[in-house]
Formats: C-alpha cells, sequence, structure tokens
C-alpha cells in the first residue's frame, strides 16, 4: 500500500466500546498513516481519556462538528448514531466506514469485505458499510466455492460470542459465571435469559417471518457481497458463553461437485484464511484459539451426503478484529492503496489525498 501519502485525520465514533477500542488498536498495529486521531463518543463519555500509543487522548463528543477536516470516520455506535452523523460527516468530506446495520443494505452504499468485494468500493460516495460479523467470516468462505463450483443453497448456524453484543454482554457473562460458582442468581439484563452455560436462540429482535433480524442479516448481506442477488440462504443464530469469536456450522450445495481436498484447496487460496484440518489429531478451528488474530479458520471439511452435492463445513473468526474492526481498516487501506479515499464524485483532483502516489 502507498504508506508515503501524507498523513489522515482519522475519527473514531464508539472510541470507548469494544469495537471502538479494537479499532484504535489496529489501526496502530498495521501502522496505518494518521496524522490525528480524533476519538468520539456520547456525552456521557466526552472528556474521559485514552492511551494510545502512549499518549494520552481526550474523548470528545460526536456532533456534527467534530468531523471538520476529518479524512476517514471509522463508526462504531450503533445504527442510530450512523443514521444521524454519517450524512454529517459525509458533507464536511469525510469518508465513513461504518459498522453497525444502519446502511448495509442501502443500494447506494457498498457493503465491502476486504478480500471478497474490495472493487465495489470505487463508488462509494461517501459511506461505506461493514458487514454484521456473522456475515463477515463466512463471506471468504463462501467466495471460494462461488468462484470454483458455484453455489445453489447455504445453511449457516451460528454460534455467537457475547462480545458482538458489546461491553454491556461481556460483563454480564462475567458476572453470571461468577454468580453461579458462588451459587448465587445469574442476573440477566442484557439478554432475555443468562447466558452463562446456555445457549440463546434469540440475536437481535425477531422479525414477522419467524427470523431474528440477525439471522436475516447473514441472508440479506451474504447476496449483496457476494453479488448473487437469489441465493438460497438460511439461518439460526445463537448466543453462547463464549466472551470472544463466533463459531459457524455451515452446509453447502454447490453447482459442481466438490470434494472436501478440493475444497480446502480453494478455502486456503484466499487471503487471510487459513484451513485447520486434521480431525484425528483433533485439530480443527476453535474460538479460543481464533480470539486475537485477523485469520478466518475453517475445518471439519467433509461431504455432506444428505444432498446431491453437498460440503459441510465450521468457520470460527474473531468478531471484534476481521469480524469488525480490522476489517473496516483494511477498507480504509484498500481506499488509499486504490485513490478511493474521497467519494467518487470528489474525486476529480490528481494528487489530492487517496489519489495514487
Ligand atoms: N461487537 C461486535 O462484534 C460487532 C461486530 C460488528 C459490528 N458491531 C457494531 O458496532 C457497533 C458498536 O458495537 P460495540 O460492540 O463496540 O458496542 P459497545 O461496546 O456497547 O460500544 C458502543 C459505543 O458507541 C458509543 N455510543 C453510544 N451512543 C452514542 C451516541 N449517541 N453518540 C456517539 N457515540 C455513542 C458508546 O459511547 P459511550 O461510552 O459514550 O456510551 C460506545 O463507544 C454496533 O453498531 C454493533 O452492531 C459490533
Amino acid at each position: 500500500m502507498s504508506r508515503e501519502a501524507q498523513p489522515l485525520t482519522v475519527a473514531v465514533v464508539g472510541a470507548t466500546g469494544v469495537v471502538g477500542k479494537t479499532m484504535i488498536k489496529i489501526l496502530s498495529e498495521r501502522k496505518f498513516p494518521v496524522g490525528e486521531l480524533r476519538l468520539l463518543a456520547s456525552g456521557r463519555s466526552a472528556g474521559t481519556t485514552v492511551t494510545v500509543d502512549g499518549r494520552t487522548l481526550t474523548v470528545g463528543e460526536a456532533t456534527p462538528e467534530a468531523f471538520e477536516g476529518v479524512d476517514i470516520a471509522l463508526f462504531s455506535a450503533g445504527g442510530d448514531v450512523a443514521v444521524r452523523l454519517a450524512p454529517e460527516a459525509t458533507k464536511r468530506g469525510a469518508t465513513v466506514i461504518d459498522n453497525s446495520n444502519g446502511w448495509r443494505m442501502d443500494p447506494a452504499v457498498p457493503l465491502i469485505v476486504s478480500q471478497v468485494n474490495p472493487d465495489d468500493g470505487e463508488w462509494h460516495e461517501g459511506i461505506i458499510a461493514n458487514p454484521n460479523c456473522s456475515t463477515m467470516q463466512l463471506m471468504p468462505v463462501l467466495m471460494a466455492l462461488r468462484n470454483s463450483v458455484g453455489i445453489e443453497r447455504v445453511v449457516v448456524d451460528t454460534y455467537q460470542s457475547v462480545s458482538g453484543t458489546g461491553a454491556n454482554a461481556l460483563a454480564e457473562l462475567d458476572a453470571q459465571i461468577r454468580a453461579y460458582v458462588a451459587g448465587d442468581e445469574r442476573v440477566a439484563s442484557v439478554y432475555p435469559h443468562a447466558i452463562a452455560f446456555n445457549a440463546l436462540p434469540e440475536i437481535d429482535v425477531f422479525l414477522e417471518n419467524g427470523y431474528t433480524r440477525e439471522e436475516w442479516k447473514v441472508v440479506t448481506e451474504s447476496r449483496k457481497i457476494l453479488h448473487l442477488p437469489d441465493l438460497r440462504l438460511s439461518c439460526t443464530a445463537v448466543r453462547v458463553p463464549v466472551f470472544v469469536s463466533h463459531s459457524e456450522a455451515v452446509h453447502v450445495e454447490t453447482t459442481r461437485p466438490i470434494s472436501p481436498q478440493e475444497a480446502r484447496a480453494a478455502f486456503a487460496a484466499v487471503p487471510g484464511v487459513v484451513v485447520m484440518d486434521d480431525p484425528s489429531a483433533h485439530v480443527y478451528p476453535i474460538a479460543e484459539q481464533a480470539t486475537g488474530s485477523d485469520e478466518v479458520y475453517v475445518g471439519r471439511v467433509r461431504t455432506d451426503p444428505s444432498v446431491e452435492r453437498g460440503l459441510a463445513f465450521w468457520v470460527v473468526s474473531d468478531n471484534l478484529r476481521k469480524g469488525a474492526a480490522t476489517n473496516a481498516v483494511q477498507i480504509a487501506e484498500m481506499l488509499l492503496e486504490r485513490g478511493w479515499v474521497k467519494a467518487r464524485s470528489r474525486r476529480a483532483v490528481p494528487g489530492g489525498i487517496g489519489e495514487p502516489t
């Protein structure tokens, strides 16, 4: 990537949340060329301080004016904030990469997984959406099958960690485990039931069709990202008492046959995908091992004999990193590398920010 490009002013909106904190860490880890880092949150956290690379930064309130002079704004503050403030940021010349559900299915907004559909970034007009974490980790492996043998139908069941809900849920699981061990009642406030030692088939709200919105996000976002508007996909999303990293059991009917061996090779060829598949040695992806890394891990690849051309496998990834923050920063890197930092209609000036150097 063209690291010689001039440093950018980067805002992190939701900087005090679990995804926002991970974004700050990843910007630093990946040496993204940040000139000024502007940390923003609600009025509740304004004035608190955060230490970044040995520097103490003060969190500001996310107001429209806070985006003056910002080149890239990484949002992870929920859909309402994104719907209200992203247009204010773009009006002031910033490009927003948003982690919430606020903009993902807007036809005028690209929805991008960095190694799957980066070319969609070319036509952004100031807002780019980051997919839902459970969709995110599925996309690189489904892309491999789409490109090699075609996909007819997908069934995916998720085992999602509590960090996907945010900081309150991490605290709730911790408190419930301690309460259970002490013989006390597990108090549930974030989830409708105790999450410790349990599995809850309810993530986000229920829709009229009986699916939850989380499940339906996997359906609609996958179709958009893979450019397969008619893809048949069904999902059951389950919250499990895991702190970080989501796991998924995936069953795919392919258009042409593919052996498990060929599928492993196709998966391994995708950047950022690691095949871990030696069941006899108990080697397969697990949440604990994926946590803290940026890869999507796939294993337990086998033929599904219940349909004519069936393939089953298990996919695990860190929902805070690749599932959210890493992908957002990878999108920013891609924009910089390709000269697409500015909205397409503002990209005319050669040599401006985001122009290839
Ligand atoms: N966790 C995941 O795995 C994951 C994955 C993909 C996408 N996402 C999405 O990322 C977003 C944040 O998730 P999270 O897990 O980081 O949640 P979180 O830990 O609860 O953090 C929420 C953040 O949003 C800020 N915020 C809340 N209301 C605000 C307002 N009115 N104006 C400005 N900032 C406000 C909070 O600031 P205060 O400290 O001021 O309250 C906090 O920094 C959500 O949209 C979520 O759907 C999460």
